[in-house]
């Protein structure tokens, strides 16, 4: 399947042909590019990753609203230190993910 980028909005669209209009922005298909076969590679290979970061970043939110629970519940100092630790490590972590997806963007592993 051949894949389509819009050069207005960067909307990826797969098809043998670039689409009448863009369903983002609504470009003409005169505004669509074709994705090299080694990039729309790329491409493919990438979205698992993604998938992965995007799920890791969902898991992250909930333990950091565990954690704010956690800390705001306040039950002895061990359980503080617990919860503001898991606190930490997800904000790392979650920033860990989102630079990694700054990066697959840039190398263009995204669409
Ligand atoms: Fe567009």
């Amino acid at each position: 399947m051949k894949m389509w980028r819009c050069t207005v909005c960067g909307f990826v669209y797969e098809g043998d042909q670039p689409p009448q209009a863009c369903p983002k922005c609504g470009a003409p298909a005169e505004k669509f590019e074709l994705i090299s076969e080694e990039q729309s590679k790329i491409i493919e290979r990438a979205r698992r990753t993604n998938q992965l970061h995007s799920d890791l970043l969902a898991a992250l939110a909930k333990v950091e609203a565990v954690a704010d629970a956690g800390i705001e519940d306040n039950l002895d100092p061990g359980c503080l230190r617990t919860f503001t630790k898991a606190k930490e490590v997800a904000r790392l972590v979650r920033q860990f993910s989102v630079a990694e997806i700054q990066i697959h963007v840039n190398k263009g592993k995204w669409g």
